[in-house]
Parts: C-alpha cells; structure tokens; sequence
C-alpha cells in the first residue's frame, strides 16, 4: 500500500491523512471543514479555491483562476489532486483583520462619554515585594512572610495561594534574597496568588479581551501594566462548519460527542489566535494570567462546555446568565494555567454578554433624561432600548448576511473587501477596497452601499428584483442565477466577476428587515416613536465605513436625524477590554444584566407583520421612511 500523505488545512490547523491522487475537495469534504462546491466539482464557479503554501500537487488548468492567482499557489480545490504532504489554506476562512479598533484612540476620546470605566487597575496584576528572610526569631512560614510583606501596601484579608504556586515558593523567595514578585488575582470577592517568581525574572504579566462571535472570534493581547494593546488576532470561528447560526449549533450539540466537539472547535479557535497574537507581540502564552471574554448566551455555553439546549426551547431558559471564574486550564485554554477566565453575564438566552459589554462603550447609562437605541446587527440582531433607570431589550435571528455569509461575492472586512460603492449618473460603479487592494469581493457595508445604489438608481425595484430596462447591460449568468455585474473577472483577485444575485438581495432584505422590525418592536414595548431617540449607537460586522445615509435608504436604519447615528465597531471586544482593565467594570455589567427587561420575540405575533411589513425596499410603508421617498419620487 502506498504512502498516505498528511494535507494540513489552515486556519483550522485540521490534518488529514489521504492516499496520494486523492481529489483535494474530497479531502477537504472528509475533514468535515466548509468549503461551498456550487457547480459541484465542475471547476466552473471558482468557489472552492484554495492556496497551497507547501507540497506538491496536480491541478488542471481552469479559466475559473487567473495565471497570477495561480502562480501564487492558488489552485480550485475540485481541480486538485494530491501528490506529497501539502498545506493548504482556506481563503475564506483566513485570519481577518480586526478594523475596528486598533489602539485607544477610541476610549481617549469618549472616556466621559461611556458607561463603563476607563482605568487601568486590573483584577490580575504583579506585585513586587522584599520578603523579610527568615531567623530563629521570626520563623514565620514562607506563605506567612508573604502574607505580612503584601499587607503592607494592600489591604489585608484571606488570602489563597494555589498549589502550583506552593511548590516554587521556597526556591522565588530565596533566589534574589526576598526579592520576589507574586501574581494576584482579585475577582469576585476572593484573592488568589497565582504565580510566583523571583523578581531578577523579568516576566509580564498580560491580559485577553476576546469576543466569541457566532462567525468570527477576535481578540486583542494586553499589556496588564499599562492597558496597552500588544497584539490583536481575528479569524473565523471554527464552529461554522457545523452549522452557521446558534440554532443550528445547538441542534448540533444535542447528539452523543457534539458539545465536547463544538468546545473543542472555539478553544481551539481561540488558541490560534493566542498563538498568533503572542506570537506576534513576543509574549509567550504562559505570561497571560486574565482573560475576559465576551459573547452571545449560545456560545458562552459552548465555551464552557455547557448545554445549550434550554436557550432554544420555550420558556428559552439558559444554564447561567453570571457564570463564576473560571481557570484557563480547566478550558483546555493555551495561557497560563492558572489564568483566570472571566465572562461578560448575559440578559438572558438571546441578549448575551456580548451585548451588556458592548453597553459599556455607549453612554447609556449616564443619562436619566435622554433615551438611548444600541443595535448589534451580527448573524444574531439584538437591541436594547433605555437610559440610566430603565433598560429594554429583544433579539432576532437575522442571519450573517451582513458579515459576509450566504452571499455570492459576499465577505468580511477583510483585505480585498469592497467597503463603499458609488453609481454615478451614467451607471458606473465606483468602489473602494480595503487596504487598496484587487477587489475579493463585498463586506457588508460595500453590501448596504451597493443595495441602496441600486435602488435609487434603479437597478432593482422595491422587492429586490432587477429592472430590466436599467440593469439588462450588466446581467451575467451565475450558477446562483442572474446577477448584476459589479467587478469584471480580470479586474478581481480571484479573476471572477464579482456579482451580485437576486437570491443575494432577498437575503440582505430579509436580514435588514428583522432587524428594523425588531428595533420597531423593541420601541413599541417601550410605548416610543423612532423620533424619540436622542441617539443610535450600531454595532457588528459590517466594515469600518458603515455609510449611514445608505442604511436608512435601504430600510435597515429608522428615517431619523443622521446626527443621531454613530458606528461603534466591535463594541462587545472593546468592552471585553473594559473589563480587563478594571474589575469595576464587571460590577456595572452584572447590574445591566440585572436591572434590563427583556422582551421575547419568539413569542410576540405582532413580530411577524412587522417583519412582513419590512420586507421592502425600504418598506411596505414608505411614509415611515420620507427622506427616502422623496429621493424615490424624484428619480423614478
Ligand atoms: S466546486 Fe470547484 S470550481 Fe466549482
């Protein structure tokens, strides 16, 4: 029998074992990872490729892959065949960008003008102490001297010590004569010391703020000294290939091995981007001591190995809102083994902690007065209405179309994403891509620009579909069916058209429908009108250059004054930030979990008219949406 050769597949560091010949999709397919086949194997679409970074391998040529794509190692996964051990990596599911949030400017600017606190005293930190030696007079154990030399700038009270810290304590207190720096771990009422060195070893002592998104997974390296961020890493979360919303995952997690997979998929996630980051800021992993984690109930759950099932069923129960302190190792998670692990609470099962840290970054709780909307639109919308005596909040399902998902051409803000479009009046498309780079394909706020270009330009009609007597010029033929041309095949990286479909537009239309219908829900609870709204803060994925004017058109965004409407990013990984910097912090979330009164769509039938209702461009009722009527009136 001949050799098998080992196929490393990246991001997901997955290794299969193949006989040689072995197609690539097959193999691909055989380690359970997604990658979309539209023509089936036919090597027609392009929507299997690939990059292979190392090892031989066979490829037939295709007019799906342009000769520089391919002379850098791209290849079509279908078209492949394997002749030696091969890396290879997924494109679609590479590390991401994080372009959000890249140092403090943000906070610099806003510090009184957010909810949470913006100070560096972190719950875990180093202390460096001079421990008396001991004598025959002052035989107080080593722990004891420790004890009494920490009471001499902190406070006292019970101090713990873990056992692996017992066990280089003689060796630390000796080494540099008493000079010694301890590792303390102050949360949730309880002190802990979880390391111990001699103070000639220079070690630093980091922090972890990680968003647990359904699609993505991103993080940012802490200096917990200073605040300073070190290193950021983002990629795909590896729980998409068993399903691409928290529904599915929990189905997914319900037979006999499937939530020990699925929190081995996102520690797993996690510990790669750990790899890269630390990697990249020269911190080695055991130096993180604090991690904060934030994310939706659903993946929280997953996170700690917990079952998810109750979420999705009525009365949508979770196993906990406020999980307890946990320890790294306990996780599986690649930091120091004594690190704690600490979770922004959730509201309830679909308005998580992704969404009381994401509150952090807002002014919501600074003013009694003035009556705040924040709006998180990932794969899961989810809202809350209120101020600093009052809190309302709802979720809905609305799909990862504005990340990137379950679009032709679609993407997310990554390199090579289309942000921003422009039609121009002779119907020419003018964009720009991230980092300047040859166009990939639309990240979601390219996506929101492009639906609301073509519509006031009449492109396409009220229902999303095209308008043949302006689009027939740029109509090609997809295997999705009919789409309009945004980027010719030799003008793309991938050296395809980029396109969008029809079957892409209802997809965006019913993702901006749930989520304005469940805003509209949210503010009919809370017996308010749009107009009332001092201010919108909008959260997701969408791309850094999120252009307003065009959400509004499409019906995404309420008719209201544009002043009143700011983009936040990743507001759920800056407040995981928050939290890593002052414990403070965690006591505000607990109350904003505590005091918010959630609103549960599952069960409200006026939901379904509302969403019914939005499923227009910009809706059934454009007399909700007037600034957009008029330029509707004027053009058509
Ligand atoms: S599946 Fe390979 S090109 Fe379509």
């Amino acid at each position: 029998m001949k050799k098998k050769h080992k196929v490393t597949i990246l991001p997901f560091d997955t290794i299969i074992e193949v006989q040689p010949r072995t197609n690539l999709l097959d193999a691909i397919n055989a380690a359970n990872l997604p990658l979309t086949a539209v023509c089936g194997g036919e090597g027609t679409c392009g929507e299997c490729v690939v990059q292979i970074t190392s090892g031989r391998y066979h490829s037939k040529p295709s007019a799906a892959l342009s000769d520089e794509i391919v002379s850098e190692g791209y290849a079509l996964a279908c078209q492949t065949f394997v002749e030696d051990d091969l890396t290879v990596v997924l494109p679609r599911f590479e590390e991401l960008s994080i372009r959000s949030v890249v140092d403090h400017e943000f906070f610099d600017e806003r510090r009184d003008l957010i909810s949470g606190i913006y100070e560096v005293d972190p719950p875990v930190q180093k202390i460096d102490l001079q421990v008396e030696a001991p004598s025959l007079e002052d035989n107080y154990s080593d722990l004891k001297r420790i004890e009494r030399a920490l009471g001499k700038s902190w406070p006292s009270g019970n101090i713990s010590c873990e056992y692996s810290v017992l066990k280089k304590m003689a060796y630390a207190v000796r080494k540099d004569h008493g000079k010694i720096s301890i590792v303390l771990a102050r949360l949730g009422g309880s002190r802990f010391i979880i390391d111990i060195f001699p103070q000639s070893e220079k070690k630093s002592v980091c922090g972890l703020a990680c968003d647990i998104g359904t699609s993505t997974v991103a993080l940012h390296l802490v200096d917990l000294s200073t605040g300073k961020f070190l290193g950021t890493a983002s990629s795909y979360n590896q729980q998409m290939k068993c399903g691409e919303d928290i529904i599915s995952r929990i189905n997914y997690s319900q037979k006999p091995g499937r939530l020990e997979e699925l929190h081995d998929l996102i520690i797993g996630t996690i510990n790669l981007l750990i790899k890269k980051a630390s990697e990249s800021a020269g911190v080695p992993p055991a130096d993180i001591y604090y991690a904060a984690i934030s994310g939706n109930t659903t993946m929280i759950h997953l996170f700690l190995n917990l079952n998810p099932n109750y979420i999705r069923e009525e009365p949508y129960v979770p196993t906990i809102n406020q999980p307890p302190v946990v320890r790294s190792q306990d996780l599986g998670l690649d930091l120091n083994p004594e690190a704690r692990v600490s979770c922004t609470p959730a509201v309830g099962s679909y308005v998580g902690g992704d969404i009381t840290s994401g509150l952090l970054c807002t002014p919501i709780l600074l003013d009694t007065e003035k009556v705040f909307l924040f709006l998180d639109a990932g794969t899961n919308g989810e809202l809350v209405v209120g101020n600093k005596e009052w809190l309302m909040t709802c979720a809905c399902s609305a799909g990862p179309a504005f990340e990137g998902s379950g679009i032709k051409c679609g993407m997310p803000a990554s390199e090579g994403a289309i942000e921003t479009i422009k039609i121009d009046d002779k119907g020419r498309f003018g964009y720009e891509v991230i980092n300047n780079a040859k166009p990939k394909g639309l990240c979601g706020s390219g996506l929101v620009d492009l639906l609301a270009e073509l519509f006031v330009h009449g492109f396409v009609d009220r229902n999303g579909k095209f308008i043949e007597r302006t689009a027939r010029n740029k109509i090609v033929q997809t295997e999705n069916g009919e789409g309009l041309l945004i980027v010719e095949g030799p003008k793309s990286f991938w050296g395809n058209d980029i396109v969008i479909t029809e079957k892409d537009i209802a997809n965006l239309i019913r993702t901006k429908g749930a989520i304005y219908s469940a805003c509209s829900m949210l503010l009919k609870s809370a017996g308010l009108k749009f107009h009332e709204i001092d201010s919108v803060y909008i959260a997701g994925g969408f791309g850094q250059h999120l252009d307003i004017e065009n959400s509004v058109r499409i019906g995404l965004l309420p008719d209201i004054e544009r002043a009143k409407f700011s983009y936040l990013g990743n507001s759920s990984l800056l407040g995981a930030y928050l939290m890593l910097l002052t414990d403070k912090n965690h006591s505000i979330v607990n109350k904003i979990a505590d005091q918010t009164t959630y609103i549960e769509l599952n069960t409200e039938p006026r939901y379904m008219n509302e969403f019914t209702g939005a499923l227009f461009l910009p809706h059934t009722e454009m007399d909700l949406f007037p600034s957009v009527k008029k330029v509707f009136d004027r053009i058509r």
